[in-house]
């Protein structure tokens, strides 16, 4: 008599459904080890795109006021018309990460943790940032009209 459909040379249903399983697991397996091989042999390549932004209508940046953009990368431009010229700055301090302001009276930008300051320009001029030769990150502006853009690169892998 058989047993619960396995027959005697293991044939049977339930020894089926455990080859099927086994092949089921080595099918996986397989599938995931030619993954990895194929990553390892076709690394992600490294895409650098250079798009520009519309940021706003000149109009919206007050004269002597820093004012932030957030990024696609998810960062921040602070954006400020200096008097001479329009400045998009990242708004983060090379030092340790501070938020950098403008500070209009003086015409610099400052970090208020380490006493950061910069130049219009983002040229670190004091505090840890000028010892170290870090500036702050400057994007290029473009005005178009009555509207400014702003050149943001960004690397994606592929
Ligand atoms: S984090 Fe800005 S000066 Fe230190």
């Amino acid at each position: 008599m058989e047993n619960a459909g396995i027959g005697a040379d293991g044939t049977g249903r339930r020894g089926f459904l455990a080859r099927l399983a086994m092949l089921s697991g080595l099918g996986t397996v397989a599938a995931v080890a030619s993954a990895l091989a194929a990553r390892y042999i076709y690394p992600l390549k490294s895409i650098r795109l250079k798009r520009t932004i519309f940021l706003a209508p000149k109009t919206d940046i007050p004269p002597g006021r820093g004012r932030p953009y957030r990024l696609p990368d998810g960062g921040t431009a602070l954006v400020t018309d200096t008097g001479t010229e329009i400045v998009a700055l990242s708004d983060i301090c090379p030092h340790l990460g501070c938020k950098v302001h403008y500070d209009g009276a003086r015409g610099k930008f400052v970090c208020p943790c380490h006493g950061g300051v910069f130049e219009k320009d983002g040229t670190a001029i004091a505090g840890p940032p000028a010892e170290e030769g870090k500036n702050l990150k400057r994007y290029a502006v473009s005005k178009v009209g009555e509207n400014l853009f702003i050149d943001f690169e960004e690397t994606i892998q592929s």
